[in-house]
């Protein structure tokens, strides 16, 4: 049965990226500050099974450390700067696990899309993990989040540790044989690149019963459009209060 969700218009992209150092504690606080109601981050899990906010395989680009996150312990991971790579203020900025992150979303009083970020060949073990720790320790008080992940793998293991998770498909393009996809993934919500859909694609999906959100929207007209042809809700680096 489809449960009901409230799904924001406007949902800042790893917190506050264009802002802030993205998926980080201090992203998450602008995006608050700048007047969004949610927030969308990534997920994935270190060796060792601690689950951690980050999009990128490598530490590489949003961190001093080097390497595969798949093939690093958290003790390791948890000493990293995440933050001077964007600004040198904020050179105090960790990798935040996702259980921190639930305790800030509390305190903030914000929702969430919760993007199963799975290392590669881990579709299936960082779902379940990502299950049990919603189901686990989402705060009761903030409305249930919504699940979405590239990998329909993550998506259909998530569901099984959760039944009653709210679960969102997330595509780069559309693929011919969505409509049998989502049905399979039991996804309420499709999301997808603001570049590749038009309105005839839009109404097709809300007819089929599925509210549409689109990423990475930074331009106010681009999105002020897409809402215009039906767009639900966009991802935005540069939130904004509607
Ligand atoms: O969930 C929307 C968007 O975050 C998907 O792409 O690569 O930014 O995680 P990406
Ligand atoms: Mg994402």
């Amino acid at each position: 049965m489809l449960q009901k969700i409230n799904i924001p218009k406007i949902i800042g992209h790893r917190g506050a990226k264009g802002h802030a150092p993205e998926n980080t504690i201090a992203s998450f606080r602008k995006a608050k500050e700048l007047g969004v109601t949610w927030v969308e981050f990534d997920v994935k899990e270190t060796e060792d099974g601690v689950l951690i906010i980050m999009h990128d395989d490598e530490l590489d680009r949003t961190t001093n450390g080097k390497g595969a996150i798949a093939k690093k312990n958290w003790a390791v991971i948890k000493e990293l700067d995440a933050g001077s790579w964007f600004h040198s203020s904020f050179s105090n900025e960790k990798i935040p696990t996702l259980e921190e992150t639930f305790l800030l979303l509390k305190e903030l009083n914000m929702g969430a899309n919760i993007e199963i970020k799975p290392c590669p060949g881990r579709e299936e073990r960082t779902a379940i993990a990502v299950g049990k720790a919603i189901k686990e320790k989402w705060p009761q008080e903030l409305p249930p989040p919504l699940v979405s992940s590239f990998s329909m793998d993550s998506l259909v293991t998530v569901k099984k540790v959760y039944p009653n998770l709210i679960i969102g498909a997330l595509f780069e393009t559309l693929p011919d044989d969505w409509k049998k996809i989502i049905l399979k993934v039991q996804a309420q919500t499709i999301h997808i690149d603001h570049e590749v859909v038009n309105a005839k694609m839009i109404q097709e999906m809300k007819d089929a019963g599925y509210p549409v959100l689109t990423y990475t929207v930074n331009d106010q007209k681009r999105a002020r459009e897409l809402f215009n042809i039906g767009v639900h809700s966009i991802f935005t680096d540069f939130p904004w209060k509607e």
